[in-house]
């Protein structure tokens, strides 16, 4: 089809030499008018579908605060902490010398999944109920359940939190199976409920949730959320039932089978701190090309990882290992063995309580880690591996990274936690099952 303009050249040329034809071509030009017509409509009415599709991702923002382990720290209890909870470690290491029926000891098929939330930062509000009751949660990526405190919760943690006030809503269902979810310093013990879920401006009918009625150890007390929300497969889920994510595919809620996570470092009050986007992706939170993985065991958020690499020195995992993808954790994990070597390649040097220290001084000539990703290479400089914390006066600088053993039947797994995911803009695919990974932008 020629253009406009050149359709009114050959007009007017033809408008002179056959003028006789004018009327002819009058009407000629009055259809095609009515074509271009009917196609800019056509194409304006593409552009607002396809504005209200960008718009659709249901934007719930995140806040970025303490965590549990610089709160210990802030007020001199970390030590005492950690050696209160060698007992924990103690207990699930040889849980399975209690009988089967003590509920309080059950090891769920995740048990290994020994993060514990006391470095977790970022948290959002859900609703549970009607009327709504709210509630500070964790969307965490490495886990498939939702719970939150109930009101029948005697343990020190619930008194500290907003309790979950079933006789007040006129939607509860009572379910009636107990659950028990392990955690790092101890069990957590519940019952099941289906509940009115409301999230940013998406509601969700019937969601199975844990309300708990046990919450085992300090680090629930000190937590800035009364909650988790879980975001993996439904398969990594101890309860039966649909984690929140799956109910909102099946209600079709999202309108695209994908939620994504912007977590910013920034310390800067009013600064955009995270953001967890339902049902799709915001282009103006990260720059250049989205760079996928396929998800190799549909659990975690799991994926291969081809290596990870110190600048001018030793790289790790050489022949591939799996990383999951975790928005629950803060740090970077890996088995013992490496990351023992990268913690000295990076000059950290271990406290008694396992912690491992960084010169502060030093960062800025600390080397670069490289993760490859997909044949990507994702660099971390210094100053995002390195958390630094304000105690009084002073700054800290810790590692990122920390050992932690999770055996996989693919290899040695690593987890990529926010230190990763705050410099990565994260996009997780339940339509392909994939993850994808772009830069984020920084410039709020
Ligand atoms: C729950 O949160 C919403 C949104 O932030 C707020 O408008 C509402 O007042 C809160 N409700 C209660 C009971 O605090």
């Amino acid at each position: 089809m020629p253009s406009i303009h050149s359709f009114a050249q050959h007009l007017f040329y033809i408008n002179v030499v056959y003028f006789n034809k004018l009327c002819v071509l009058t009407v000629q030009l009055a259809a095609f008018c009515q074509q271009v017509q009917v196609r800019v409509c056509a194409n304006v009415r593409s552009e607002i579908k396809a504005i209200q599709i960008l718009s659709v991702p249901i934007r719930v923002s995140l806040s970025r605060v303490a965590s549990v382990r610089s709160l210990l720290r802030a007020s001199n209890r970390l030590e005492e902490f950690v050696r209160d909870h060698q007992p924990d470690m103690l207990n699930r290491r040889f849980a399975q010398c209690y009988p089967p029926e003590t509920p309080s000891l059950k090891l769920g098929r995740n048990s290994e999944r020994l993060y514990n939330f006391m470095d977790a930062q970022y948290y959002g509000q859900i609703s549970l109920g009607t009327p709504p009751q709210n509630f500070t949660v964790v969307f965490d990526t490495g886990s498939s359940d939702l719970w939150v405190p109930s009101s029948y919760c005697i343990s020190e943690a619930c008194a500290m939190h907003e309790r979950f006030e079933a006789y007040k809503s006129s939607t509860f269902h009572h379910d009636g199976r107990r659950f028990g979810i392990h955690y790092g310093t101890g069990h957590m013990l519940g019952i099941m409920s289906r509940e009115v879920l409301k999230i940013g401006s998406i509601t969700v009918e019937n969601q199975e949730f844990g309300e708990s009625v046990f919450e085992p150890g300090f680090v629930f007390v000190m937590a800035k959320f009364d909650g988790v929300l879980g975001l993996g497969y439904p398969s990594l889920a101890e309860e039966v039932g649909n984690p929140v994510f799956d109910s909102m595919l099946n209600q079709k809620s999202v309108n695209q089978p994908v939620f994504s996570f912007y977590l910013s470092k920034s310390k800067l009050t009013g600064d955009h701190e995270g953001e967890l986007l339902l049902g799709g992706i915001d282009e103006t939170l990260f720059t250049g090309p989205i760079n996928w993985n396929p998800v190799t065991v549909k659990n975690y958020w799991q994926i291969k990882m081809d290596g990870l690499e110190v600048q001018g020195a030793s790289s790790f995992c050489p022949h591939g290992c799996q990383a999951i993808i975790d928005t629950g954790t803060s740090v970077i994990t890996g088995p013992t063995a490496d990351i023992l070597t990268l913690q000295q390649l990076i000059g950290a040097t271990p406290t008694s309580i396992g912690e491992y220290i960084i010169d502060c001084a030093r960062i800025q000539s600390l080397p670069e880690v490289t993760i490859v990703l997909n044949k990507v290479e994702f660099v971390l400089t210094a100053n995002s591996y390195v958390r630094k914390e304000d105690l009084g006066d002073t700054e800290i600088c810790f590692s990122g990274f920390q050992a932690q053993e999770m055996p996989s039947l693919l290899g040695p797994m690593w987890i990529l936690g926010d230190i990763f995911l705050s410099e990565y803009y994260s996009i997780y695919d339940r339509g392909q099952d994939r993850v994808g990974f772009a830069k984020a932008r920084h410039t709020r």
